[in-house]
């Protein structure tokens, strides 16, 4: 079926015509039943043949003709779903509404476009505002492609004039996580006797399972929900009426301002009029119906609530986000910070048992996943906690970069989404500075974004506007060049600017385009401007070459001359590019101070003094990774820093430590260094304690683990590393031994903490795999995991799993079933990957196309988490294959996650074989069929080319060198 047919389940209606009056007789709807639509048009028809000074048909590419502009919507949304259910209700899963939409004309025009998609739309009316006449609608025309809906009229519309465009509606509440969709979670079983009760003579059982309607527009659904100018840059403001069953609750983007009943069709209904909107693109609509109860957060002038499955909220699961929200909200609002206070008078979270992505910054209304909100003390871990902070701020930070400032075009995403996770490191911060979070910004942030960006299927943070039109081309923006390189290349500005500079012109930035859209080029003048009062800088000089080209430069040192020459850092080096950039750099030579210097484009070759080398001290460019980029030196300088290294770590920034270990595995991929000078950078970790350089290495590690864990390169690469961990499994020891103790780490301790076991049970440590398997032991004995520490389930479950056998996946499966807080599930979910049973894996698979099993939104990471078993990774892969029409059909619409399946089940191909596999696979299947995948298995194949080589270059290398290290050492 090509994308974007859409055959109603629902069949004919009868016309029906009812009234409401209500919200004190003010508004009266109209909601106008007709039968359904029989098919959609899929292709578009012949352009009339008329005559006509007037364009007709669909415009060429896929963005509106921008003639008329929206100025307010009007909208009412009635989804019909019950939310709790007798074994005597019909679950009615549809939605009815109709919405009214005043339009500017800016350009005289005999046809209305705009979007429509997956829905019926009932009946069209359009009026001009100026004599309240109507005008006559000839026709209506889908087109599938790009999801337009073009009205064609009697007469014109005329430049200058004021019209309106009514439409009715109806769509179908999916199980989809998009558009307006429902979901359904089961809550804790009522007594036998409370939930029966007689109506008339007959007996009637209240269920456990719960439904809720939920949306999700960003980027393009907000047109299934009803039509609209589905573009960021039609900003409107929309007056939202919803009405539900009595007993559920109504959220939208405004304040609840009427509540009344009704009776209609013979049953009552709630009816919630929130207030109008500010003026804001479509994709921030959000509306939710459900059960829902609600906690309040401090803040001394808006109104704060967060929202959770009831028993979520008396088991206070809400409390440590409600706690955290309207401090960071305040935060933002200072005149240090935005300086700009948050426009509207409440803000509601709300945490979803089902939602694709981690959480959207739906004004006003902002949606999670739960595991993003819910946490619980001795039970959830660090790294829980954390992730709930960094998402409540980043989503907060939307509400000024994205809600009240919006790119202009889907092109610019990371004019949003660059600034929301750059700013989530000052939020998170702000609330929990003992984390020292921001220390964690090259591990989370450029070392993700370097991976992908090193590729050259990776594209440019500002792509042209043309090549992004389609909804797959938009979805796939969301990658981590938009977040994280986006986040990394403003870090680097703020470095080059200082941050005072920065943040006075982003300020003025805010103020100046508030309620507006922006393009790149608008951010560059305020900061240009603002630079002034310092030392002036041509900002889009410099950010062009970061913004408009992908990629990022190696910078090549010679310390004997100072010699410098940029490069464009690609892991396969047969593609070529001559791309240059202007490149900030922090220096420092041993013993002295920190320099900045920059190496503009045409500086190539050009000798910096800061580069050079004297008598015989070593040169450590890029001090704690402010920039995007990396380094390479002359062996003289790299032996110096390794040298340095194993005498004293202490003078090497932990930043830099990390980068050394991740620049020259890199660079070995790359080919400018040796494989065994990215290994050798690992020797010295038996001194080091810190997460930074622990965690850059086993990243690096990971994919020597996967190109070898299939060779006779693992036995030895086991034995280094159960000599390089054993130090820091013993330094742990305490911790792990005694839970209290753990509460005593830092924070970044903490996640090497979990490190230090994953690292020693995962390499054979006998002392490690009898502490997990110990605990899980009593676990399943006992029945309470309170013995183990929330931060070291992870790693112990998943232990014992691939330890055991049936028993213990039995145990893990049920226990999955019955946790009542997402961050225990998802834990379980993982460590349920972890068993070397493939009969069991192959089970587990089948699970996840089973959503009563495991829910849609997680059955993508859990084939990725089967995949990354090596005992699963066969069989992930031919899953994926012989499944491939329905996952895509079914879960292609979470933003991203098709992109990473394909990233997921492909990433120990490292033979010719698995290389035809996937250009097979890519032959299979067209375009469309392959959806929002197909950069992504562009991707597969480029990273699969370089692996063969890379294999082929280096295993015997690797191999020698690991055995060599651990034959003296034994
Ligand atoms: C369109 O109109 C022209 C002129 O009246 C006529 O020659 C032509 O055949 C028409 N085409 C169609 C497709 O009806
Ligand atoms: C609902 O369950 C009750 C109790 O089991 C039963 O008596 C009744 O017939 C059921 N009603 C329907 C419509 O299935
Ligand atoms: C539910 O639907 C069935 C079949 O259409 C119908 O017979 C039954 O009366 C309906 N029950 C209710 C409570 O509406
Ligand atoms: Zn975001």
């Amino acid at each position: 079926m090509a994308k974007g047919i859409y055959m109603p389940k629902i069949l004919a209606v009868a016309t029906v015509v009812l009234t409401v009056s209500s919200i004190g007789g003010i508004i009266s709807m109209m909601i106008v039943y007709e039968t359904w639509r029989n098919e959609v048009n899929p292709t578009p028809p012949p352009t009339p043949n008329v005559t006509t000074p007037f364009p007709t048909g669909p415009p060429p590419t896929m963005r509106l003709p921008g003639n008329l502009i929206p100025e307010k919507y009007v909208i009412y949304l009635q989804p019909k779903l019950y939310t709790v259910m007798t074994n005597a209700t019909n679950q009615t899963l549809i939605f009815t509404g109709n919405s009214t939409v005043f339009l500017r004309c800016v350009e005289h025009t005999k046809n209305i476009i705009l979007h429509s998609k997956q829905q019926n739309v009932t009946s069209v009316e359009v009026k001009d505002l100026s004599n309240g006449n109507s005008i006559k609608v000839l026709d209506q025309i889908f087109y599938d492609e790009s999801d337009f809906l073009e009205i064609l009229l009697e007469e014109p519309l005329m430049k200058n004039g004021t019209y309106s465009l009514f439409t009715s509606f109806e769509g179908e509440l999916l199980e989809d996580l998009s558009g307006f969709y429902t979901s359904s979670y089961k809550k804790e079983p009522t007594k036998e006797e409370d939930a029966k009760w007689l109506f008339g003579n007959e007996t009637i059982v209240e269920l456990d399972e719960r439904f809720i309607a939920a949306s999700q527009m960003q980027p393009t659904d907000a047109r299934k929900v009803f039509p609209c100018f589905d573009e960021p840059g039609m900003k409107a403001t929309f007056k939202v009426t919803i009405i539900h069953r009595l007993d559920t609750v109504a959220l939208s983007n405004g304040m609840n301002i009427a509540s009344t009943t009704e009776e209609i069709d013979g049953e009552e209904w709630l009816i919630t009029g929130f207030s109008e909107t500010k003026k804001m693109s479509t994709y921030l609509l959000a509306f939710t119906v459900s059960d829902f109860t609600a906690i309040e957060s401090k803040h001394e002038r808006v109104k704060i609530k967060t929202y959770a499955r009831p028993e979520a909220i008396n088991a206070r699961h809400a409390d440590y986000a409600a706690s955290i929200t309207g401090r960071i909200l305040a935060f933002y609002e200072s005149p240090a910070v935005f300086g700009i206070n948050y426009p509207l008078s409440k803000l509601d979270q709300i945490a979803l048992p089902d939602f694709s992505g981690g959480a959207m910054e739906n004004w006003g209304l902002i949606a999670y996943r739960e595991t993003a909100l819910l946490y619980e003390e001795g039970v959830s871990s660090t790294s829980n906690k954390e992730w709930i902070a960094t998402v409540v701020a980043h989503e907060l930070a939307h509400q000024w970069f994205g809600n009240l400032v919006t790119m202009k075009w889907w092109n610019n995403l990371w004019l949003n989404e660059g600034f929301a996770t750059y700013f989530s490191y000052k939020g998170v911060d702000h609330v929990q500075p003992d984390w020292h979070i921001k220390d964690l910004f090259v591990l989370n942030e450029i070392q993700t974004a370097f991976q992908v960006d090193a590729l050259a299927s990776s594209h440019a943070l500002s792509p042209g506007q043309d090549e992004i039109q389609t909804p797959d081309e938009i979805t796939e923006l969301f990658d981590s060049i938009t977040y994280s390189k986006g986040a990394a290349v403003l870090r680097m500005l703020k470095d080059t600017l200082s941050e005072r500079v920065f943040m006075i012109g982003l300020r003025k930035y805010l103020q100046a385009f508030q309620y507006n859209n922006t393009v790149p080029k608008d951010l560059w003048e305020f900061l240009t401007e603002a630079s002034l009062e310092n030392k002036a800088i041509d900002v889009a000089k410099v950010m062009d070459t970061w913004t408009k080209q992908m990629g990022y430069p190696v910078i090549n040192i010679s310390t004997s001359t100072g010699e410098a020459h940029q490069a464009h850092f690609l892991l396969n080096q047969t593609s070529h590019s001559n791309l240059l950039w202007h490149i900030p750099i922090r220096v420092k030579k041993e013993g002295q101070g920190i320099k900045e210097v920059t190496m503009y484009s045409e500086n190539q070759g050009k000798q910096f003094d800061d580069f050079r080398s004297v008598n015989g001290k070593w040169v450590l460019a890029n001090i704690n990774c402010t920039g995007y980029f990396r380094v390479n030196y002359d062996q003289e300088n790299w032996d110096r820093l390794l040298s340095q290294l194993e005498k004293n770590i202490h003078e090497i920034p932990i930043i830099n430590r990390g980068q050394l270990i991740d620049d020259a595995f890199n660079l070995a991929r790359a080919k400018y260094v040796n494989v065994t000078l990215a290994l050798r950078t690992t020797k010295y970790l038996r001194n080091d304690t810190e997460y930074m350089p622990w965690e850059s290495a086993l990243r690096n590690l990971n994919y020597f683990i996967l190109m070898f864990d299939r060779s006779e390169v693992y036995g030895p690469m086991q034995a280094y590393l159960r000599m390089q961990v054993s130090g820091l499994f013993q330094y742990f020891q305490n911790a792990t031994m005694n839970s209290t103790a753990i509460e005593e780490l830092s924070h970044s301790e903490k996640y090497n903490h979990i490190n230090s076991i994953s690292v020693a049970c995962s390499n054979d440590i006998p002392e490690c795999q009898e502490m997990a398997s110990t605990f899980f032991d009593n676990w399943m004995t006992n029945k309470t995991s309170n013995e183990i520490h929330p931060n070291l389930k992870t790693a112990i479950y998943c232990q014992a799993i691939a330890a055991g056998g049936e028993k213990e996946w039995e145990f893990a499966w049920d226990q999955y079933q019955n946790a009542t807080i997402a961050t225990e599930k998802d834990k379980l979910r993982y460590a349920l990957s972890c068993t070397r049973k493939i009969w069991l894996l192959n089970r587990y698979l089948q699970y996840t196309l089973d959503p009563d099993k495991i829910r849609k939104m997680d059955a993508v990471s859990t084939i990725n988490f089967i995949a990354s078993n090596v005992a699963g990774q066969a069989i992930a892969w031919n899953f994926v294959r012989a499944n491939w029409k329905f996952i895509s059909l079914e879960y292609g619409g979470g933003i991203m996650s098709l992109g990473n399946l394909i990233e997921g089940v492909t990433e120990r191909f490292n033979t010719d074989f698995e290389l035809q596999e996937l250009r097979q696979f890519q032959s299979n299947y067209d375009e469309q069929e392959l959806g929002s995948a197909s950069m992504a298995l562009e991707q597969a194949i480029e990273r699969t080319q370089a692996n063969i080589k890379w294999v082929k270059e280096n295993k015997q290398t690797v191999l020698e060198w690991f055995r060599r290290e651990t034959s003296e050492n034994s």
